[in-house]
């Protein structure tokens, strides 16, 4: 899947305002993991993982380049080329599937041993506690759930400043998991030095949920 995708950009308003965005900004992705998903994937041994938002693909590059087979998904069309050009700038476009997927209406098929949901905001409406629900469900008997959210909004923010946000808390309760079937590896909400779109810095705070679904 290389080069831009024609044609796309006229479905959902999510899709509408995801294509738009990545059309309007030619500027290449970091390249660079999630810190989050280097300190929990890190770690583990491999396997199949499902990366939702992929973007441009820094996240699922990154766990190819440690031989996991991923899933990557995204609602644009444009990201979702360009992820899959880094992945075969990186060589390991063949332990990568793209999935385009508004995931307000459809979901992947599957389970993982790891879902990851890294930042999966969106300005326009999307029912995000049902995907995120759904993300859980989709993780395999001993597989790991990883959600990153912000905590605050930056400066660079498409956020009100004034935005209530959930504590890592509340956001777990909001899955609604039954307790007995997961193991809560880690919920809080750790600050970082964050880089903006024009390379402003700034403190930010994520609500980081690391939780293992017990393999029985
Ligand atoms: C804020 S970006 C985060 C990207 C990346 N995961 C990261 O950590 O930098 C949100 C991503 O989710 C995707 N996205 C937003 N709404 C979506 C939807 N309804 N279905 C699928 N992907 C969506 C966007 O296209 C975008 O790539």
């Amino acid at each position: 899947m290389n080069g831009e995708v024609p044609g796309e950009g006229g479905g959902s308003p999510g899709e509408q305002f995801w294509e738009e965005h990545y059309r309007a900004s030619r500027r290449p992705s970091s390249g660079r993991p999630s810190g989050a998903l280097v300190r929990f994937a890190g770690p583990l041994p491999g396997g199949t993982a499902l990366d939702l938002g992929c973007a441009q693909g820094d996240d699922a590059v990154w766990l190819a380049r440690r031989g996991w087979r991923v899933m990557a998904v995204d609602v644009s069309g444009t990201a979702l080329a360009r992820a899959a050009t880094n992945a075969e700038a990186a060589g390991v476009s063949d332990l990568i599937e793209f999935e385009r997927h508004d995931l307000a209406s459809t979901f992947p098929d599957g389970r993982f041993d790891l879902v990851s949901a890294l930042f999966l905001h969106s300005p326009v409406e999307f029912p995000r506690t049902q995907v995120l629900r759904a993300a859980a469900r989709a993780v395999a008997p001993g597989g790991l759930l990883l959600i990153v959210e912000h905590a605050s909004a930056a400066p660079w923010s498409w956020s009100d400043p004034d935005t209530a946000f959930p504590t890592p808390e509340e956001s777990l309760a909001a899955l609604d998991l039954d307790p007995s079937r997961w193991h809560d590896e880690f919920v809080g909400a750790p600050k970082r030095e964050a880089t903006g779109p024009n390379g402003q810095r700034a403190t930010v705070t994520d609500n980081v949920i690391a939780l293992r679904r017990l393999a029985r």
